[in-house]
């Protein structure tokens, strides 16, 4: 059977999701026409709190791109693919990534990546609601992180087990018994 313990409330998680939005505000204010990328699925619940937070002069242009390197397990397949990968032109604009989660680093790192070789950003960030520096494979270190969190598998709040608990207001953690 499996069960989920919570680990942060969502009480909890609003507060320091709305300390990121300040700082990142701070961060950008005066940046010309921020382009916020939010990489689905996971990375849904917290970009749409997020944005919410984030007070600059200049409106975000908000994009989304579907990563996904996991399938239905539990530990990650080692490759990215990329079924949805559709950005309009944002030649040397100033991007911040906004993701769910960086484990081994494989999917963090490949976006960057591919964001720098196609549009050459004026500046590249990344914020994560979550890090998980156990599991590293590729260093990669989060500029915005909500959370570090251990050595377990995480859902809620847009995290998902194969498709499943994206939709939960608090992230648990799971419990197999
Ligand atoms: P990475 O490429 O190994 O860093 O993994 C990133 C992706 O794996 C995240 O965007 C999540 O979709 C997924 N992932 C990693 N750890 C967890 C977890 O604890 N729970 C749910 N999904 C996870
Ligand atoms: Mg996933």
């Amino acid at each position: 059977m499996t069960k989920i313990k919570e680990i942060y409330s969502s009480e909890k998680i609003r507060q320091r999701v709305a300390e990121l939005g300040v700082e990142i505000s701070r961060d950008y204010e005066t940046i010309e026409r921020p382009v916020i990328i939010g990489v689905l699925k996971g990375g849904f619940s917290f970009l749409s709190d997020l944005v919410k937070h984030i007070k600059v002069t200049d409106s975000l242009q908000i994009e989304f791109v579907h990563l996904s390197s996991y399938g239905a397990a539990t530990v990650s397949s080692g490759t990215v693919q990329t079924p949805y990968l559709n950005l309009p032109n944002i030649l040397n604009r100033h991007i911040l990534v906004v993701e769910d989660i960086v484990d081994s680093g494989r999917t963090a790192s490949f976006f960057l990546e591919y964001l720098n070789d196609q549009f050459l950003p004026a500046s590249l960030k990344l914020a994560s609601f979550l890090d998980k520096p156990a599991r590293r494979v590729i260093p990669v270190k989060p500029d915005y992180t909500g959370f570090v969190v251990g050595d377990s598998f995480l859902v809620g709040y847009g995290l998902d087990y194969a498709e499943k608990y994206r939709e939960l207001p608090y992230l648990g953690e799971i419990i197999t018994e």
